[in-house]
């Protein structure tokens, strides 16, 4: 009898050493990394499960049903991720996301939220709460996620069209859940929501104009979001990226459009107004964003950090390897201030800017050869 051998691979990249702790670190100043760039936003993956099978992130061939996803004990507990997210705050993060995977998977989440929305900046300010969603279960939990004082949510929408929409998830989720989600969020005040759209060419650049026309007007922000070379099971390939300009040109020709000012340092996207019939921009009407990682890297204010679901730190979407915070956390001879000198230094000597570096050195990554983390683990 032959038995069936499946091999165990640890898909998760390797562990960087912790920086070594000076006696006496000066925590007086916020750190700011070799690039000059602050810490101001942390996005924490509470789930590396999902229930969708988008094929840019998480493709069904890979995330089957033999897929070795990470064993409860492994996750950070509710407590560990508000602690270490205290410290974070501490060191000058002012914007906390939850992702996944799909972060309403969560089991209650809800308890986490009510933790996270009780803390505070050194100067007394509560923080930018929000999370990213698939939408699947937000019409369930919309009202549950405010009263728990979630402030917003961004939800991922890659089609109104019902074929389109089920064909990216690919597990036949209908389109009308999502957008039953979205108005759910709106009526429980969840705003301003944002609905993110990953542009695949040849699979949904078709549904680009029906969405902006749906949501023109609404008070949700769309942006169009060019397919990445995240992760490294996605067999991403340039010629699918539809780049932001065409989506840019494309718009124009309907629905005329006025470029914006940031809104903040550090923003992903680029904010375009709707205008009016004068050409000049017209709030009622709103704005749409364009994320534009391939073709115009926007690597030189990140201030992103990410913190996976077993308490990893990584400093770029696209690392392959993180700090081990969870081992910290878990031994009891840590004081918050020695996590804080931690994360301070592991900033200070931050020189990630991934995107630049590849349109620097040619778009096509390929072939090379990657362990990178994928964003289901990661968190977008
Ligand atoms: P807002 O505060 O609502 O504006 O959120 P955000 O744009 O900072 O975050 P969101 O998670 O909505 O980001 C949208 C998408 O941009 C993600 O799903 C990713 O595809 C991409 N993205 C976000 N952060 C980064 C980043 O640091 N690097 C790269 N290359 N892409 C990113
Ligand atoms: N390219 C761009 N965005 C991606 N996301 C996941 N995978 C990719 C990719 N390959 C983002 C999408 C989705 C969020 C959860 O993660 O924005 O909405
Ligand atoms: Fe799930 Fe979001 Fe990834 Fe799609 S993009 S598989 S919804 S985590
Ligand atoms: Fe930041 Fe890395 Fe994205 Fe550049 S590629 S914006 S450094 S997360």
């Amino acid at each position: 009898m032959s038995e069936r051998v499946i091999a165990l691979l640890d898909q998760r990249p390797p562990i960087l050493p912790l920086p070594p702790l000076l006696a006496e670190q000066d925590l007086s100043a916020l750190p700011v990394d070799r690039l000059r760039r602050p810490l101001t936003d942390l996005r924490i993956s509470v789930t590396d499960r999902c229930n969708f099978r988008c094929s840019y992130c998480m493709p069904k061939e890979v995330f089957d049903k033999d897929y070795a996803y990470l064993p409860h004990d492994q996750l950070l507990s509710f407590e560990e991720i508000t602690r270490i997210a205290s410290v974070f705050v501490d060191r000058g993060v002012r914007k906390i996301r939850l992702t996944g995977g799909e972060p309403l998977l969560r089991k209650n989440i809800e308890i986490l939220i009510a933790q996270l929305a009780a803390l505070r900046t050194p100067d007394g300010q509560a923080l930018d709460l929000t999370l990213t969603t698939n939408g699947s279960l937000l019409a369930r939990k919309a009202q549950s996620l405010k009263d728990a004082g979630l402030q917003r949510v961004t939800v991922s929408l890659d089609g109104l069209d019902d074929a389109v929409f089920r064909q990216m998830n690919d597990v036949d989720f209908p389109v009308t859940d999502v957008l039953a989600g979205i108005e759910a969020a709106r009526a429980a005040g969840l705003g301003p929501i944002k609905v993110n759209m990953v542009v695949k060419r040849g699979t949904n650049d078709h549904e680009i104009l029906s969405m902006a026309r749906h949501f023109r007007g609404t008070g949700i922000v769309l942006r169009f979001i060019e397919y990445m070379d995240v992760g490294a099971t996605n067999g991403w390939r340039m010629d699918e990226v539809l780049p932001s300009a065409e989506v840019i040109r494309l718009l124009q020709t309907e629905l005329p459009l006025v470029q914006l000012d940031p809104s903040a340092p550090g923003e992903t996207a680029e904010r375009w107004g709707y205008a009016d019939a004068q050409g000049l921009y017209d709030p009622t009407l709103g704005e749409i964003g364009v994320i534009s990682s391939v073709t115009q890297a926007f690597c030189g204010d990140c201030n992103r950090a990410r913190l996976s679901t077993e308490g990893r730190l990584y400093l770029c979407l696209f690392a392959s390897q993180g700090y081990d915070l969870r081992q910290l956390l878990r031994d009891p001879t840590k004081s918050n201030g020695e996590l804080a000198a931690t994360v301070d230094a592991i900033w200070r000597g931050r020189h990630d800017q991934y995107s630049v570096l590849r349109s620097q050195q040619g778009a096509d990554t390929t072939h090379a050869p990657s362990r990178r983390v994928e964003m289901s683990y990661i968190g977008g």
